[in-house]
């Protein structure tokens, strides 16, 4: 970040007082304007609900640019990592910013492969929740609880301590995720297999049974890694703004993950998989989608048309168009090529783009339209989604965590508000109300 000549000037016009606010530049995308010293010198707070225009730090991890539907991850092309790259790895660049040597891919991948294991006794955590549980609330609960057993290097002051919960929540979130599938099913927990691949493992632990193996095809295997890739890291969003707030109070790494799971949670964020194949089992035929095109449109109708629309890109999400060539892949190897469901997505995604509304709101198909279709594909069930999104999800917590407690800048969150209660007034005893 470079501080630039240009400045911008903000007067009062009732008092004629008036700064300038100097402009920062990044590497690339809009510049900035700095306005900490705004009340200080105004004595006005600035106002951004939602922080749609506001800049909450600087980082060097992921870069959008929503009108062009541009990711990068440290640069490197979203297009190009799917097609070149594994989520391991994809998951090396994001933490430590540099794609790894050989040496330096085999030494990471062996440490997360033998890390997998939960400390037994958080197996009879998982036996304090209902069966029916949703597999968000098991992950916020057991991840959170990783405090408990893992706080033998939690000095966040510490890089190697740093290092260390990194890799074990990038680690056991796979085991976590399986065993809260296990647990809804009533099944025995599968162990992790330390010669399994990230995603071949996650899969391996969710279908395998103590009676039978499971045979993890490549094609599933490449489409989940591929998936988790896509999910890895995507700027300030909800819940990884989340994750930063909480450990700018110094909060432990396991539970600002939990915080960020707790977020990725709701429907209008990482929930919206879920969400998406919910809706299109609603909608249930082709026949149906005009009645609910009219619905999403109709402002007094709470029903949106849920894995469209984003807060930055307003353009096609480049990754829902990666994952729609998944699609194909994935239902094609299970003779699913004709799958209703995607069919039904299909026909919906082409009846709202060439829909004035939706063109007209900038509208697209963002990451989770047809993420649902691949994950219940494999044998996921929905409910599963969000939870499989967060375990993704978590490298890109991770590493914004990590940059955020090395950031000479960050101190801990505190917005301010616009408060417009009641002004001061006088208790008034309750036989007098
Ligand atoms: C993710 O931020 C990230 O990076 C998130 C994410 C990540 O990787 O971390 O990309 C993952 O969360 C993807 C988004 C998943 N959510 C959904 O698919 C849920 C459905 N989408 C919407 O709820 C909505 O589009 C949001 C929440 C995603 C974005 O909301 P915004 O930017 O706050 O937009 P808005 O609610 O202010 O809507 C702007 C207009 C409104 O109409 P007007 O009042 O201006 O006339 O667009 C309309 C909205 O009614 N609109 C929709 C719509 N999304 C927005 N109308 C119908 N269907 C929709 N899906």
């Amino acid at each position: 970040m470079s501080a630039t000549t240009r400045t911008l000037t903000l007067t009062d016009n009732e008092t004629g007082k008036s700064m300038e606010l100097p402009v920062l530049s990044g590497t690339i995308g809009p510049d900035v304007v700095d306005v900490r010293k705004v009340y200080g010198e105004l004595g006005y707070f600035t106002y951004d609900p939602g922080y749609g225009s506001t800049g909450s730090c600087s980082s060097k991890i992921t870069y959008i640019d929503g009108e062009e539907g541009i990711l990068q991850y440290r640069g490197y092309p979203i297009q190009q990592l799917a097609e070149s790259s594994n989520f391991l790895e994809v998951a090396y660049l994001i933490l430590w910013g540099e794609l790894p040597t050989q040496a330096e891919y085999d030494k990471f991948q062996y440490s997360i492969s033998h890390h997998t294991l939960l400390n037994e006794q958080i197996i009879t955590f998982f036996r304090g929740f209902r069966r029916d549980s949703h597999p968000m609330a098991v992950m916020c609960g057991v991840v959170g609880a990783l405090s408990a057993f893992y706080h033998d290097h939690l000095d966040m002051s510490d890089p190697e301590d740093r290092r260390i919960a990194s890799y074990r929540l990038i680690s056991k979130m796979p085991t976590i995720a399986a065993h809260a599938y296990k647990y809804s099913q009533g099944q025995p927990f599968v162990y992790p297999k330390n010669d399994y691949g990230y995603t071949e493992n996650l899969l391996h632990m969710t279908f395998a049974t103590p009676c039978e193996d499971y045979k993890v095809t490549k094609v599933q295997a490449k489409a989940l890694d591929r998936l988790f890739l896509l999910h890895a890291d995507h700027e300030q969003n909800a819940s990884t703004s989340t994750v930063r707030l909480a450990g700018s109070s110094g909060a432990n790494p396991f539970a600002c993950i939990a915080a960020g799971i707790a977020s990725l949670w709701g429907p209008a964020h990482g929930g919206a998989n879920e969400a998406v194949l919910t809706m299109l089992n609603e909608i249930g035929t082709k026949d149906h989608i005009p009645e609910y095109i009219k619905r999403a449109k109709d402002h007094d109708d709470p029903f949106r048309l849920m894995g469209f629309g984003h807060r930055v890109y307003k353009n096609y999400d480049p990754r829902a168009k990666i994952i729609q060539e998944s699609c194909y892949e994935v239902l094609d190897e299970l003779g699913m090529h004709d799958d209703p469901l995607l069919q039904l997505a299909m026909e919906l995604e082409r009846i709202a783009l060439e829909d004035d509304y939706f063109i007209s709101h900038k509208l697209y198909p963002n990451v989770d339209f047809y993420s649902g279709i691949i994950y219940r594909a494999m044998g996921f069930p929905p409910s599963m989604f969000t939870a499989l999104f967060a375990t993704a999800r978590t490298v890109g917590w991770i590493a914004q965590w990590g940059e955020m407690l090395t950031d000479p800048e960050a101190r801990i969150g505190r917005p301010r508000q616009l408060f417009t209660g009641a002004a001061e007034r006088n208790y008034t005893p309750i036989d007098k109300r």
